[in-house]
């Protein structure tokens, strides 16, 4: 039985991995650590109940007082890190936020994990922090080539930066003082839970909502996008058999055209609402939902083609993705149209009210 800190459990990622984990290792103990930042959604968790097996905590990660507390109390002895700053466009307007978290923040963890995992000599037994990171540290790439583990990196937005700077802490933390660490970089990620700032739930509301569809640039740049429930389960195989001081890619070997995505999801969305009169009532629309698609400028400093080589996680750990992207990509618009609520409720701020008769009266 693992006793296991999980930062950022309320977000996308995160939930999905905390949903998973609870499921496939119920013996460990997840503590939950999340600031329910705007991107952070307590009724992600709503599943799971509080008791021995799960406890949720509302706080920050750069509150080492708190940190400290929960090491102390709780008895960590694994954390998995997902707390952090996520999107490039708000990394653009407002880099402040992703140095202090995704910097300081886990400059703040590893700290922790030293203080209570270091106490005597060599590395110690039975313990370990993995870092959960993005392929996004490597930059851009041109037409052809992938990612590899050893490609140097070379990132371009501030929050690309600012996960770099953190992975290089943790490789720090690790050959410096000895702390069990291991970091997973993983490409575009999709599924239920995500926020509707990111590419394909924005397109799916958008297009159902009959708004427009805004493509940044010429709609050509590449990512490589995997299904969220085969990241979880690479994170979780890595956190179990993963070799300490290493890092793991995580793709999908599934590259697309922003634009190409972008057409999918209006067929998919224009497909759902023919069979759903329920749909068909709420949001009217005539025709192809294509013709919403418009181009607008382009994002500033705009990475061209992500594309990750994920041999080493598939030949040392027996990893490799599921989910054909065609199936996710359907299972995932699917579920933005049985989920209207928990959109619904994010867009119009709602569900921070969720929040407060959930956990108000005990967490403040
Ligand atoms: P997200 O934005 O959906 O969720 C981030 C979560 O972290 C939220 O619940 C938020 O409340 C919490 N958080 C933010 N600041 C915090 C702080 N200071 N203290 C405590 N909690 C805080 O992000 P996501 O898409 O789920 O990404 C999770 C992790 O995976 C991130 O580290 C990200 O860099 C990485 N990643 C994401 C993708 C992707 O496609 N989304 C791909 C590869 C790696
Ligand atoms: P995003 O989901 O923000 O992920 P990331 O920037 O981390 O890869 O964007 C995915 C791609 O989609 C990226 O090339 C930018 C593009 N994009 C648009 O064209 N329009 C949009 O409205 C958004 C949010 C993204």
């Amino acid at each position: 039985m693992r006793r296991v800190l999980i930062t950022g459990g309320a977000g996308f990622i995160g939930a999905n991995f905390v949903l998973h984990l609870s499921k496939a290792s119920p013996a460990d103990r997840l503590i939950v650590l999340d600031k329910l930042t705007y991107a952070g959604n307590i009724e992600n968790l709503k599943a799971l109940t509080e008791g021995p097996n799960y406890r949720f905590v509302k706080g920050d990660i750069n509150d080492a007082a708190l940190v400290d507390g929960l090491f102390h109390d709780e008895a960590i002895d694994t954390v998995v890190n997902f707390a952090a700053e996520s999107h490039v466009d708000r990394s653009i307007l407002g880099p402040r936020d992703f140095v202090e978290t995704n910097i300081l923040g886990t400059f703040t963890l590893l700290e922790a994990a030293r203080k209570y995992w270091l106490r005597g000599e060599g590395r110690p037994e039975g313990k370990r922090f993995l870092h959960v990171s993005t392929d996004e540290v490597y930059g851009s790439l041109g037409a052809t080539g992938l990612f590899t583990e050893t490609t140097a990196y070379s990132p371009n937005s501030p929050y690309a930066a600012s996960k770099a700077s953190s992975d290089h802490l943790v490789r720090a933390y690790f050959h410096t003082y000895g702390l069990p660490v291991v970091t997973t970089n993983c490409s575009n990620n999709y599924g239920p839970f995500q926020f509707p700032e990111k590419l394909i739930p924005l397109m799916v509301i958008n297009a159902l909502k009959g708004k427009p569809l805004p493509v940044y640039g010429d709609g050509q740049n590449v990512r490589d996008w995997l299904f969220v429930e085969d990241h979880c389960k690479a994170i979780a195989l890595v956190l179990n058999k993963g070799r300490l001081g290493e890092t793991y890619n995580v793709g999908g070997r599934n590259e697309k055209k922003n634009i190409d995505i972008v057409k999918l999801i209006c067929s998919l969305v224009d497909e759902r609402a023919q069979k759903d009169s329920g749909l068909r009532k709420d949001f009217p629309f005539e025709g192809s939902r294509s013709s919403l698609i418009h181009f607008v400028k382009d994002r500033p400093g705009h990475d061209r083609r992500y594309a990750i080589d994920c041999s080493k996680i598939e030949k040392e750990l027996g990893w490799t993705p599921e989910h054909a992207f065609e199936d996710g990509i359907r299972k995932t618009v699917d579920w933005y149209m049985d989920n209207r609520a928990w959109w619904e409720r994010i867009l119009s701020g709602e569900y921070t009210e969720y929040y407060n008769l959930q956990y108000g009266k005990r967490l403040g």
